[in-house]
Formats: structure tokens, C-alpha cells, sequence
């Protein structure tokens, strides 16, 4: 099923709004659910992560709550093996929680999603929005939308513009590299040994805010293609195509190891892709040395 779509129709451009607004509006609950389903399930999501009861709870409110919006013809998850239908011409990707191994130490955690106007999407050109909740000290979101990335502080369910156009710093400062040196491939661990020596470690284990932290200081994020791994960890749906998006939105750049990681087609729903996000002279070093 795939609907091609005029996405600057105006219904497109009010769905957008909508589904934004919901999720702005959703964060409260999902935040108390995080903080009371502290125990894990039994069973695993369609990459083979072990879901916690929070990650079930989260994908649950936002399902029923972005099916509710006219627009929205889709809803799939990360911790979903099928896509969700209905009518409408929107079709709506989440990582319900991203990070969800910081909630037992209370570390960052969030909510990634995109909107395509065709499900399945041919590439991540098919975005016509995307972003990100932080439930952190405070609750923030960063949404890319017209070439335009905005950071929202979240209080009682209401956006308030804090940002109104976030662009990744000039001058590099920081890097978080998943995976752990022992698991890099050859290509990767020089051009990393490098930016190591030149740049500040920030590293907390999601990815949400690992990339919020090179959206405010410059840098690079990345998880790299592995040695026992060659298409990594992260999910080209849920995590790539929309942080791609972010960061490009917000002027950096975005890779696979082959260009931008919204050119990339997926094969299937749950497919992982290696993804290195910054500032472009970061990931031209980083690319150069990882292609094939
Ligand atoms: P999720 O909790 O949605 O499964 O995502 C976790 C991801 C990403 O947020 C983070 O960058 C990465 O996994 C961390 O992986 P490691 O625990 O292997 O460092
Ligand atoms: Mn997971
Ligand atoms: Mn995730
Ligand atoms: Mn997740």
C-alpha cells in the first residue's frame, strides 16, 4: 500500500500540526508511565531488544492517540512487528522510547518520529516532518519541519517556543561513538582514534539526547557498522531517516557510510543501517574512511 501524496496539500500541512501537537500534548502521560512500569516484559521487539514494560505503554498512548488524528492513514513502531492501518494520508513511524536502558539509572530518555507521505516510504525524501521529545530534567522537543529545525519546552501538555531555529555550532566540540572500540571495523577505528583525540566525549546511552548534545555543542554522533554487525544497531525507520532529517534540517550532515542517510531505500520495516550525524566535515572524515 502505497499513496503518493502532494505533501503541501493543506490537509497534509494541518495533519502535521496535529500529529505534533499530539505528541506535545502526550508526553505527560508517557512520562508517568515510564516512571511507573518499571519492570521489564517478557518478551522482545521485532530487532530482538528486550521490551520493557514502559517501552509496551508508550507504544500503546501513542498509538491510540495519533490514530485518533483524521490524517493519519499509518502508525508503526519500532517495538511493532506490523504497521497499524486506518484511513487518512499520513503514515506516522515511532521509537516510542529511545534509551529505554537508561530508565532503571534515570538517565536520559525519549520519543523519536517521522511522517511520511507513503508507507511503505521509497526513502527518507518521502518526510515530510520529524523530531524528538527529551523527558529529561525538563521536558523538551525539537521538531523539523521546512527546512526549519524549532526547540520546544514542554509544560502541562503546551509547546513553548524556545528556539526557533536550532542549526548544529560552526566549531565541533563533542562525539558519542556506539558499539564500543573492541566491535569497530578497521575502516572506522582510525578516523575515530582521531576524532577522539579532538573532540570531548559525551556518550549516555540514547540517542536522543546523544544527538541533542552535537545539535547544541557541534560534533558527531555515531553507531557505526560493527565487525559482527555491518548494518549496525540503529533502525532506519524509527531512528534514522527521522534524526537524519533533524540534523540536516538543523544544517549538519547525515550518513550510512554511503551518503545521506535519507537517500537510503529500506528493504523492510525494522531494517538497521550504520548512521554517523554532524557537522560535514566530520562525517566527510568519516566517510571517506568507511566506504567501500
Ligand atoms: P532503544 O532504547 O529505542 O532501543 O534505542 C537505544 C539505542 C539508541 O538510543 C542508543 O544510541 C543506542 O541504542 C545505545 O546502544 P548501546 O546500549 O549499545 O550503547
Ligand atoms: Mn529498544
Ligand atoms: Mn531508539
Ligand atoms: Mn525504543
Amino acid at each position: 500500500m502505497s499513496e503518493s501524496l502532494d505533501a503541501s496539500a493543506p490537509n497534509a500541512d494541518a495533519t502535521v500540526a496535529q500529529v505534533i501537537d499530539t505528541i506535545a500534548e502526550t508526553t505527560s502521560d508517557v512520562r508517568t508511565a515510564i516512571f511507573t512500569e518499571r519492570g521489564h516484559s517478557d518478551s522482545v521487539n521485532p530487532t530482538g531488544d528486550e521490551q520493557l514494560a514502559a517501552d509496551l505503554r508508550a507504544d500503546e498512548i501513542f498509538e491510540q492517540r495519533l490514530l485518533a488524528i483524521d490524517g493519519v492513514a499509518s502508525y508503526a513502531s519500532e517495538e511493532r512487528e506490523d504497521v497499524t492501518t486506518a484511513t487518512g494520508r499520513l503514515h506516522v513511524a515511532v521509537d516510542p522510547l529511545d534509551g529505554s536502558s537508561n530508565l532503571e539509572p534515570n538517565s536520559g530518555m525519549g520519543t523519536i518520529f517521522a511522517v511520511y507521505t507513503e508507507r511503505p516510504p521509497t526513502s527518507g525524501r518521502n518526510l515530510v516532518a520529524a523530531g524528538f521529545v527529551i523527558y529529561g530534567p525538563v521536558t523538551s522537543m525539537l521538531v523539523a519541519r521546512d527546512d526549519r529545525v524549532r526547540e520546544y519546552l514542554l509544560e502541562d501538555g503546551e509547546k513553548r517556543l524556545v528556539d526557533n531555529e536550532v542549526t548544529v555550532p560552526e566549531d565541533p566540540t563533542v562525539f558519542g561513538f556506539g558499539g564500543g572500540v573492541d566491535s569497530w571495523t578497521d575502516e572506522f577505528e582510525p578516523v575515530a582514534e582521531e576524532i577522539r583525540e579532538e573532540l570531548k566525549l559525551r556518550y549516555g546511552g540514547a540517542m536522543v539526547a546523544d544527538i541533542n548534545q552535537v545539535l547544541t555543542y557541534g560534533g558527531v554522533f555515531a553507531y557505526p557498522a560493527l565487525e559482527s554487525r555491518p548494518e549496525g544497531k540503529l533502525r532506519l525507520q524509527f531512528e534514522g531517516h527521522p534524526m537524519a532529517y533533524i540534523v540536516e534540517s538543523a544544517g549538519g550532515s547525515s550518513s550510512n557510510g554511503d551518503g545521506s542517510l535519507l537517500s537510503a531505500e529500506p528493504d523492510g520495516l525494522h531494517e538497521r543501517t550504520p548512521l554517523y550525524l554532524g557537522n560535514d566535515e566530520l562525517i566527510d572524515r568519516i566517510e571517506s574512511a568507511v566506504e567501500r
